[in-house]
């Protein structure tokens, strides 16, 4: 069974596989997140109780956080492996590169992904463990919110990323439908309106955020 896996895995579409399956994990769980910060917007009690409930889950949560963990690595893993793979049977560089075949947002992913990476490292400091943040009180995650985004770079910082999530959501929402099959011209037309309208709802409500409190819609 092991070694049938491994063979699967040491393909192209096996890792394609892999990625499409860990990458919906995170885009799940991004969704998630972004629909539970959303409650910013119905004041401290509200949002404070909603994390209070979430971190009383206990064991369920370290489950649930090196799931999350085994999922990046694994992205993360198999995204380098397609790379090199793919350089490798094309080893002279073309003397002009042809964009003309992948969009913008396919183009960025193999760079986009470290650079989320970082800020992911940047954002646990910041809103879970608190040592990238001047006054964090654990448990008081709206005075946290709205403090660290009260500061301009910051809240300018967390836009730029949360763009550049954005793009990296809309091609992986379109890839892994191609990956499992959905690459049909009768298809493709809704498997772009469905990959922009994920990405809208995750990117638009985090970069919602930030701008509400920065412009003191919030405090
Ligand atoms: C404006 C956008 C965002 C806001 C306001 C936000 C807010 C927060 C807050 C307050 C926490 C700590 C929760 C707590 O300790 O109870 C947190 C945790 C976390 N966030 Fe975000 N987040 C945002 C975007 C993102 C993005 C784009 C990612 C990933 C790419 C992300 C990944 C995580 C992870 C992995 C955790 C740790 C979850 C855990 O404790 O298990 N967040 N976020």
């Amino acid at each position: 069974m092991a070694t049938v896996a491994l063979k699967f895995y040491s393909t192209s579409i096996g890792k394609k596989v892999v990625m499409a399956i860990t990458g919906l994990t995170l885009a799940g769980f991004l969704l998630v997140h972004a629909l539970g910060n959303l409650q910013l917007l119905w004041g401290p009690a509200r949002l404070n109780a909603y994390a209070a409930k979430l971190q009383s889950m206990g064991p369920l949560v370290w489950a649930f956080r090196l799931t999350l963990l085994a999922a990046v690595a694994l992205h993360a893993f198999s995204a380098v492996l397609l790379w090199l793979q793919n350089r490798a049977s094309r080893p002279v560089r073309y003397q002009v590169q042809q964009y003309r075949e992948t969009s913008y947002a396919a183009r960025t992913m193999i760079w986009g992904g470290p650079i989320i990476a970082l800020f992911v490292i940047y954002h646990l400091l910041h809103f879970t463990t608190g040592h990238a943040h001047g006054t964090f009180v654990k448990g008081d995650v709206y005075a946290n919110v709205t403090v660290g985004f009260r500061v301009w770079w910051i809240a300018i910082l967390y836009i730029v990323a949360n763009m550049m999530v954005a793009f990296h959501l809309y091609h992986g929402m379109w890839s892994w439908l191609q990956t499992l099959g959905a690459n049909h011209p009768k298809y493709n037309h809704w498997r772009q309106i469905f990959a922009a309208a994920f990405a809208g709802v995750v990117g638009g409500i985090n970069i919602f955020l930030p701008l509400v409190v920065l412009l003191g819609i919030r405090k």
